[in-house]
């Protein structure tokens, strides 16, 4: 077990040091190799999904579950969430019932963070509005260091929706504190040239964007998060922005393909890509068990060791 750890909840990416992000990453590596011991014995953890999701949800149980903790069949639809409870009292009440690890996917980006400090159970961010998505990127970048080792002067590409998504940011600040360098590329609607403030490199021609990248992050047009006239049309980004084997070429030989789901086949990369041999798409799906068992035992020991810090 590591000793770079001291938090009872996992709300982003951001404010962590490089050694709390290796120390988790090292802990699912443990848990990938290691027989599951049931160290989450006695917990009950809870799902408040106010937004869809099949990756993230799926495993987590799963990551719950291998740890002998128990699942609460609670479900946002249904909960007195719809009659004006808070989301603080709708955790508070949970906890009362003997909730101890709340998981958290919500479309308000940072409501988290005052509300965390408020529970005693930890409290783990599956994805904010367009905030973060720290989980994601742990699994993310896993993926990438089974492969390299370290992230030191490696090129990523985030390629597509950034504007919208918390999978980017998340790992943005992952990726950096790791070493790695990172290009946004997009249309300037959906990467505008303001994000190099946050570190990283904005290339709008998608070719230049490519041309010797080691991995390259393909994310999907938030439709939901979107109002009219971010693109032209969906044939219009496809064209100019698809991830075609054409354009993988431009990658080294050894480069790899990662996509956090769901992907729209056809508009943001095409399904020869997606399923080909540089694709890590489903290594990424397999490895957030792993990277999400690490965040819960991480946690949780924290969390009964007393210790806040978030
Ligand atoms: N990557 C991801 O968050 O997928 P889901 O929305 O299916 O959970």
């Amino acid at each position: 077990m590591t000793k770079d750890w001291g938090l009872k909840d996992l709300l982003g990416l951001e404010r962590l040091g490089a050694a709390e992000i290796e120390a988790i990453l090292d802990e699912a590596a443990f848990f990938k190799k290691s027989p599951p011991k049931p160290l989450l014995a006695g917990r009950l953890a809870a799902f408040l999904f106010a937004e869809p999701s099949t990756r993230t949800r799926s495993s987590f149980e799963a990551a719950a579950l291998r740890l002998g903790a128990e699942v609460l069949g609670f479900s946002t639809a249904g909960s007195s969430l719809a009659k004006g409870e808070t989301l603080l009292d709708t955790m508070l009440n949970l906890q009362a019932v003997g909730v101890t690890h709340f998981i958290v996917r919500h479309e308000r980006s940072g409501v988290l963070e005052p509300l965390a400090p408020k529970v005693a159970a930890c409290v783990v961010n599956a994805g904010d509005g367009r905030h973060e998505h720290p989980t994601q990127a742990l699994l993310d970048l896993l993926t990438l260091r089974e492969r390299w080792g370290s992230f030191r002067g490696r090129k990523v590409v985030i390629l597509g929706d950034v504007l919208h998504s918390r999978v980017a940011r998340s790992n943005l600040f992952a990726l950096k504190k790791l070493g790695a360098r990172v290009t946004f590329c997009g249309p300037t609607p959906l990467v505008p040239d303001a994000f190099a403030e946050l570190g990283a490199r904005v290339e709008h021609d998608v070719e230049k964007a490519l041309d010797g990248a080691d991995a390259v992050n393909v994310l999907r047009l938030q439709l939901e998060r979107m109002e009219q006239g971010f693109v032209p049309s969906l044939a219009d980004y496809a064209l100019a922005y698809r991830l075609t084997p054409e354009r993988l070429e431009r990658m080294k030989p050894d480069a790899v393909v990662l996509h956090p789901g769901p992907m729209n086949r056809g508009v943001e990369i095409d399904s020869e890509v997606a399923d080909g041999p540089r694709s890590v798409i489903l290594e990424q799906v397999a490895n957030g068990v792993f990277a999400r068992m690490a965040v819960l035992a991480l946690c949780d020991r924290a969390r009964t060791a007393g210790r806040t810090r978030g």
